[in-house]
């Protein structure tokens, strides 16, 4: 199989940053330069700038073992220290930490000096149910305040916490909890969700009820912080109060230090198919990419910025860039428990004119939906304080970073497309803000001290102008250690198909542009071999988002007797479009929209209007299950989406 993917978008806007961003901005060029001429060092003078080592470190990267990486290997650093005390020793603990706001409109602020207070009760508490340095600890948590100080006392005594997304079902939790062999279950009764209480506490009793099958129970408690007020059932021995627990804690807690490569935290990662990955992240190394990558990437200025990463504690970029990232920086960061359209659908908009939010980074799949209902929603509040907005998760289609840019950012803010995994930890690709001019659509350049390329099969960098694979060429700081209990298959899964070169292989295409800069292309498991040509998806669904009409779109390809495949799209149509033209005939436009736009080649065989589009929890499109309905098979394994009812409303409406 050729791993050319061939190139039909083309995107010439682009947007220097202005005088007065650059002049204040964390990043300058002079940081890339530094970084090109001594990789190792530049991140060794990073690791050291930006944290506080208990014991200081004399190595910087150990590679003698490939893909093993050690970083740091010599130093002891306690993360919960850096992201707490260190703060308040230097005279910041009134400066607030976490701004929340819960789905019914609760408020709290809670300062520095507070957080360590309750890191430490927890960190506490936690030791006195016998956890320590090595065990793990299975969180489960809505995006409340407690779940940000449950990971952060897991990470004071040592212990290794795998944060399972709230949304996920109790067989999901089971897996994971036996997978790391958790002793100890963190959790809520419930959390607000879409103006009701959604419960957690009942699927943790059934993930943890008797399993007969499952492995030795390792579970001995489950702490439970009240927050829904629901009633729940109780095991006597087993279950515990968060309050009772933590509150009758002693406030003293000694931040220990630990060696530099000791696990932080698993997050487990399903990948699109397959029994989920435990990711397992390091201590030193992690931090400092984390807290670099919130400094320079998205400038965060601690004294003055109020910081809003939207996505849930239960991904990764709720693990760096709500917890870990911002708090090391000493950082405020803004925390709301709901999602965006409840109580009325310019809640996000609310918030951010209320706290004065200054950079907001959200995902694209957030972005489109707000385009779908319309520009009138956010105007409607006052978004004058936001200074930088940023982009994660999904390829963002150039009509949607225009939007997000005009609408959200008033036409100046600059917008940072940041492309990263759950397996590299922290960004590796994305803009530099007031010194990147950026271009709608692409992630651009690498982070200062991280190498990447756009490569052939044989592992054979592409010329500028052409697609191909995306690869890390090098190690860095907040890589993967590996997957929890399985070195074979981190071997396997990320660094066999460039073994002989030793590139980390991302599963992603990408394509280098004349100035060699970086566009993402989706997953290379969706790309369409049509007619001889290799497509992908992210293209022609940017060319139907740019047309009027549509708000988001989703393209596979469908088995076809001539062309070996077909593209077909599923688009979704702005609310605003449709109160004014009917939508008769408006598949017929698009296909000619889409060909005028890139070329016939990547004309859409069939369009379909939807109303929604399969997603995963995290926001992501899953193709796999359009390409069952598009070839006329029995839609495959839903478990994983977010709303298990669409594809059958997406099955009716292509019928
Ligand atoms: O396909 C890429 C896409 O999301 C994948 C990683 O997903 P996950 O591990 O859930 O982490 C999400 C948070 C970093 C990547 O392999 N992806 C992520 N960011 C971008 C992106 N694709 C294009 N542009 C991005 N900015």
């Amino acid at each position: 199989m050729s791993s050319q993917i061939d190139h039909l978008l083309e995107e010439n806007r682009e947007f220097t940053p202005s005088p007065e961003f650059a002049a204040n901005a964390n990043g300058t060029a002079e940081l890339y330069e530094r970084a090109a001429a001594d990789r190792e060092g530049f991140w060794a003078e990073q690791a050291r700038e930006l944290l506080h080592w208990h014991k200081p470190f004399t190595q910087t990267l150990d590679w003698s073992n490939p893909p093993f990486a050690k970083w740091f290997d010599d130093g002891e650093i306690s993360v919960a220290y850096n992201c707490l005390d260190r703060h308040v020793e230097a005279g910041n603990g009134d400066r607030t930490a976490i701004i929340f706001e819960g789905e019914p409109g609760d408020e709290r602020r809670i300062s520095y000096a507070e957080l360590t207070a309750e890191v430490k009760k927890a960190a506490n508490a936690l030791e006195s149910l016998g956890i320590g340095h090595g065990d793990r600890v299975a969180i489960y948590m809505p995006m409340i305040p407690e779940a940000a100080i449950a990971m952060l006392a897991c990470a004071r005594v040592g212990a290794i916490h795998s944060v399972v997304f709230g949304g996920f079902s109790a067989d999901s939790l089971r897996s994971r909890v036996d997978d790391a062999a958790a002793r100890l279950v963190i959790t809520a009764d419930g959390g607000y969700r879409k103006g009701r209480v959604s419960a957690l506490k009942p699927a943790v009793d059934m993930a943890l009820a008797d399993r007969g099958h499952g492995p030795q129970e390792t579970v001995e408690h489950v702490l439970v912080v009240k927050r829904g007020g629901n009633d729940v059932e109780w095991t006597e021995g087993r279950d515990l109060w968060w309050h009772d627990v933590v509150e009758a804690a002693p406030a003293e807690h000694e931040a220990k230090a630990f060696p530099a490569e000791n696990p932080l935290y698993i997050l487990y990662t399903s990948g699109t198919t397959g029994k989920p990955k435990g990711v397992v992240h390091s201590s030193g190394g992690y931090l400092t990419q984390a807290v670099f990558t919130n400094k320079y990437t998205l400038d965060i200025h601690p004294e003055t910025d109020i910081f809003w990463c939207t996505a849930d504690i239960g991904w990764v970029t709720g693990h760096t860039y709500v917890v870990y990232g911002p708090l090391a920086l000493g950082a405020t960061v803004m925390m709301y428990e709901g999602t965006p359209d409840t109580p009325h659908p310019g809640r996000f908009w609310e918030l951010i004119q209320k706290y004065g939010i200054t950079i907001l980074y959200t995902a694209p799949t957030a972005i489109r939906s707000f385009m779908k209902s319309g520009r009138q929603i956010p105007q409607q509040f006052d978004l004058s304080s936001l200074r930088l907005l940023g982009s994660v998760g999904e390829p963002i289609n150039p009509e949607a970073w225009m939007w997000y840019r005009e609408v959200i950012g008033a036409d100046k803010t600059p917008i940072v497309d940041t492309w990263w995994q759950t397996e590299t930890g922290a960004t590796m690709i994305s803009p530099m803000p007031g010194v990147t001019a950026t271009k709608p659509g692409a992630a651009q350049v690498p982070v200062p001290g991280i190498t990447v390329d756009v490569v052939d099969e044989n592992g054979e960098p592409v010329d500028n102008g052409n697609g191909g694979l995306l690869v890390v060429t090098s190690p860095w700081p907040s890589m993967l250690r590996g997957v929890w209990g399985d070195p074979e298959r981190f071997k396997e899964t990320y660094w066999a198909k460039f073994a002989d070169k030793g590139y980390y292989f991302a599963g992603d295409g990408a394509r280098k542009d004349e100035d060699g800069e970086i566009w993402l292309l989706g997953r290379v498991d969706d790309v369409m071999n049509v007619a001889g040509h290799r497509l992908s998806t992210t293209e022609i669904e940017s060319a139907l988002v740019a047309h009027e009409s549509v708000a988001e779109a989703a393209v596979v390809g469908a088995v076809d007797e001539m062309t070996g495949k077909a593209v077909v799209a599923f688009v979704i149509i702005k609310e605003s479009y449709l109160s004014q033209h009917a939508p008769e005939g408006l598949a017929g436009q698009l296909r000619l929209w889409v060909g005028e736009q890139i070329g016939p080649i990547a004309r859409p065989r069939d369009i379909y209007i939807v109303s929604e589009l399969p997603k995963t929890r995290s926001g992501k499109i899953m193709r796999r299950l359009l390409r069952d309905v598009a070839d006329g098979h029995e839609v495959g394994d839903t478990t994983t989406l977010a709303d298990t009812a669409v594809m059958s409303i997406i099955s009716a409406q292509v019928k």
